[in-house]
């Protein structure tokens, strides 16, 4: 393994090198460097924490010492701001849970250690779908290492609270979902679980694009950045939508946490949440029973599919354990069986081919199923509020709008002006 753009050495770090190597020839018993990771993740909720944990334990049964530096908060920007300290520090952690356009960013930095002779080993490019395999490789070298597949275009819904309004399923378009969470409002129930954080606006916000707007609309959109869709009367129409939600979510939402907006689906104090399916995670984490306990459908849409990859970036780093802990690291999570084991619990699927699904439930296999459609229908799209589709400050234009508007008394015309400004502004 070697930095994408390695710093040259110092002699007296040579020189220090050499004599660690001339000793450690000498005294073979020592010679094993222990593989070591510190890894940097945001998985702290009763879910994610639970697939970190498998990840931890994976890694110790193999021999390695993992050391544990999770930073709390959904979505990862606390996480994101404490690695650009780090690396500014010039303490860069080993392995960090990381987004495809970051990890661009920092490999553009030079930050990143190159992950091609384990690839190679273990025929990356063979089992890994070729839409994954691109998010993981700088100019043509693998950097990272994917874990996962999620999606954020799921409603979780409580079904014993639906039935208090006399439904039994989720709403199939937005129209309905309006008629529905009316029913419930009337009823003194809170319809719609959300969080106050920009992300998770953001990812109500996306899929209120997808469903308005359909894929085609999406990837002009949030992805091109195309300014006509970005102004335009279906835009108008998204933010309409986003202004209706508003009234649906309850007073005491700004700031909450998303697995806190999940347990109030749980407990029934709300009916629905729209969020990624680490919301299943949660489920699974309290015992819950999809289909029973809980109803996993995906939001309305043409085939849309919005993606969500986990990786795992490792920073460019020296020393024999550090070197080996990363490549140990990268080597199992891409394992079949760990494929299986972390994904069971973190509520996504496997960003490996052909792990065998037959334990995973109807949620996940829903999953598998819409996104081999999405994929022959040009629908399988990056989400925009999970940093998975765009650079870090065109990310931001867009949540930042979002928010702005759902959190005043913004017009949908004002709302598209401003998005366009911002999105203009963040180009430059
Ligand atoms: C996403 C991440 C998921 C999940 C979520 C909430 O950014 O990809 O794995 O953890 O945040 O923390």
């Amino acid at each position: 393994m070697y930095a994408l753009k390695s710093k040259p050495h110092s002699s007296y770090a040579k020189k220090a090198a050499f004599c660690a190597s001339a000793l450690l020839a000498l005294v073979p018993a020592i010679a094993q460097a222990e593989p070591t990771v510190e890894v940097l993740h945001y998985w702290t909720s009763g879910g994610e924490a639970k697939a970190a944990v498998a990840l931890k334990k994976d890694f110790e049964a193999h021999g390695g010492k993992w050391i544990d530096s999770p930073v709390a908060g959904g979505g990862g920007s606390a996480a994101m701001t404490v690695l650009r300290s780090r690396v500014l520090a010039g303490d860069a952690p080993t392995a960090v849970q990381l987004k495809s356009p970051a990890i661009m960013e920092w490999a553009e930095q030079g930050a990143l250690a190159n992950l091609d002779d384990v690839a190679k080993k273990e025929k990356w490019d063979e089992i890994l779908p070729k839409r994954l395999s691109t998010l993981m490789k700088y100019d043509g070298h693998y950097v990272a290492v994917p874990v996962n597949i999620h999606r954020t275009d799921m409603i979780w819904a409580n079904p014993e609270v639906l039935a208090k309004v006399g439904a039994s399923k989720v709403p199939s378009n937005w129209d309905d979902f309006n008629k529905l969470a009316e029913k419930l409002k009337a009823q003194g129930i809170v319809p719609l679980a959300l969080g106050g954080q920009p992300w998770q606006e953001t990812i109500l916000f996306e899929n209120v694009v997808l469903g308005i707007g359909g894929t085609e609309f999406y990837q002009k959109a949030l992805i091109d950045l195309d300014e006509d869709a970005l102004k335009s009367d279906t835009m108008k129409k998204v933010f309409d939508e986003m202004r209706i939600l508003r009234v649906f979510v309850d007073e005491d939402f700004a700031g909450r946490d998303w697995n806190l907006a999940t347990a109030m689906v749980m407990n029934g104090k709300a009916a629905m949440q729209v969020m990624g399916d680490w919301a299943k995670g949660e489920f699974l984490a309290a015992g819950k029973v999809p289909g029973k306990d809980f109803l996993c459908q995906a939001t309305p849409s043409n085939h849309g599919y919005l993606f969500n990859t986990d990786s795992f970036a490792m920073f460019s780093v020296e020393g024999a354990d550090k070197i080996e802990g990363q490549n140990l690291l990268a080597s199992l999570i891409l394992g079949q069986k760990f494929q299986e084991t972390f994904n069971l619990l973190k509520g996504s699927i496997p960003a490996r081919l052909g792990v065998p699904m037959d334990k995973f439930d109807m949620c996940a296999l829903q999953s598998e199923k819409d996104m081999q459609a999405s994929q022959a229908s040009d629908g399988f799209l990056p989400s925009v509020g999970v940093n998975m589709a765009l650079p870090g400050n065109l990310t931001g234009a867009i949540i930042d709008t979002v928010t702005s508007h759902f959190n005043s008394e913004m017009s949908s015309q004002e709302a598209v002006d401003k998005l366009v400004q911002a999105v203009n502004l963040a180009k430059e």
